[in-house]
């Protein structure tokens, strides 16, 4: 993470101490670095370069509008799995000829929404979302462009909650129904074939399983072109996991992309990527402040001022972020539980970390850029946290702080 490098002890976002961005924006307090994020596009796009191939962001990993905006301007896509997400990517100034748009369970309301913005494809992932969007699209007298997302159902290796590729999952058309499919696809009046579509899973370290999988879905592509069904584009999804602790495996972006490369090479084909966590994962820190240490018998505990509302991955799948303080301090450490102030005992955010720590102390959670605002929530009336964007020496307030008052504003008492 060297956009998150330590001097003189201290933490710094680029140019900005992190102790300077809580003592601005105060905790807990989210904060991105640019170079981080523009740098991990550019990992993707060199790979890339001279080739027809456009990588779309996955939106839901980290959809703060400027971090949406800065990939919009470097030429990225986006992939959207809603109307909210749709909206979004508009706002930060996004093509729609770029925007692939994912997701299982597509209302009439998003579908007509995307046709009328001009979205480059509709992943599919049923045969009743076909019908619907082919319905939809001939009340709009437009056509919809479509790949079918086919689950290609191969075992990524990764968290059950976070693999999607295998054949027990909700996601995709089953690799053997795709064929069929494809060919009712090509009945219908108002849907436009124009290309194949994949996404395994999350966080996979390993570049086998996207082979693997790209193997079946080019079978997939020969098969119907002799039915006649000619594709334009191949959709690889997203999944390129990121290092979360220094003994993790970790894969170059070269590494997972050439075996893909070379099996398209002299193909047709546009390649289309979805990556999201790989993007933004490493370009983005949770700071947060210890509020008390409370030493025990069997464990001790500090408590910080972020918590499982804040960032889920912990208390959702076991997740392990590394968790540093912000200024170093001297003396002896000691082995901690990192707790919010959620009533739940699930609500931790690290075990047994050794840190030298005191009440006030500043930590940052390490690795929080993906699936880390996008998942907060407002449990136990929690105001969700600033988002800061620091861009070399200066740091934008890119979301501010919710406050208590605005969160009671959506609702009311009873008339009487
Ligand atoms: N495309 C599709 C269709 C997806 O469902 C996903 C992620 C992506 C692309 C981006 O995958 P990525 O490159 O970020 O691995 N909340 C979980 C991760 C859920 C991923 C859901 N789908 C976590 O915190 O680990």
């Amino acid at each position: 993470m060297s956009a998150f490098c330590r001097r003189d002890g201290v933490l710094h976002a680029e140019s900005v101490a992190l102790s300077e961005l809580a003592a601005d924006f105060g905790t807990p307090c989210w904060v991105y670095s640019r170079q981080a994020l523009e740098r991990a596009l550019d990992e993707f796009q060199q790979e890339l370069r001279g080739l027809d191939a456009l990588v779309c962001y996955a939106v839901k990993a980290n959809s703060n509008l400027a971090v949406l905006d800065l990939l919009a301007r470097r030429g990225a896509g986006f992939d959207i799995v809603s109307g909210g997400e749709l909206k979004r990517v508009l706002a930060a100034g996004a093509d729609p000829g770029r925007i692939v748009f994912s997701g299982v369970g597509k209302t009439a309301a998003e579908m007509e929404l995307a046709l009328t913005t001009g979205i480059l494809c509709f992943n599919v992932e049923s045969a009743a979302e076909l019908e619907r969007l082919n319905d939809v699209a001939a009340k709009l007298g437009t056509r919809a462009p479509i790949s079918l997302r086919v689950n290609p159902d191969v075992d990524a290796g990764t968290h059950p909650y976070i693999s999607t590729g295998l054949k027990e999952n909700k996601f995709g058309v089953a690799y053997d129904e795709a064929r069929a499919l494809y060919r009712q696809a090509a009945a219908l009046g108002n849907v436009e074939i124009t290309g194949i579509d994949c996404h395994i899973g999350s966080q996979l370290l390993d570049p086998a399983p996207f082979a693997e999988a790209l193997d079946k879905l080019l079978l997939l592509v020969d098969q119907l072109a002799t039915d006649g069904i000619v594709l334009h584009h191949i959709d690889l999804g997203g999944g390129l996991g990121i290092r979360y602790r220094d003994d993790d495996a970790s894969t170059t972006v070269a590494a997972y992309l050439q075996p893909l490369l070379a099996r398209l090479a002299g193909r047709p084909l546009r390649i289309l990527l979805e990556p999201g966590r790989r993007l933004v994962g490493n370009a983005g820190v949770l700071l947060t402040r210890v509020e008390y240490l409370k030493p025990g018998e069997v464990k001790n505990f500090a408590i910080v001022d972020a918590a499982m509302n804040d960032l889920a991955r912990p208390a959702l799948y076991g997740s392990w972020h590394e968790i540093v303080p912000v200024v170093t301090r001297p003396g002896a450490t000691r082995r901690w539980e990192i707790v919010g102030p959620v009533c739940e005992s699930g609500d931790f955010l690290g075990h047994d970390r050794a840190l030298a720590l005191a009440g006030g102390d500043l930590l940052a959670i390490l690795s929080a850029g993906a699936y880390g605002m996008v998942m907060s929530s407002n449990y136990n009336t929690r105001p969700r946290a600033a988002e800061v964007l620091v861009d070399g020496a200066q740091a934008h307030l890119v979301r501010r702080r919710e406050t208590v008052d605005e969160l009671l504003a959506l609702e009311q008492r009873l008339p009487c």
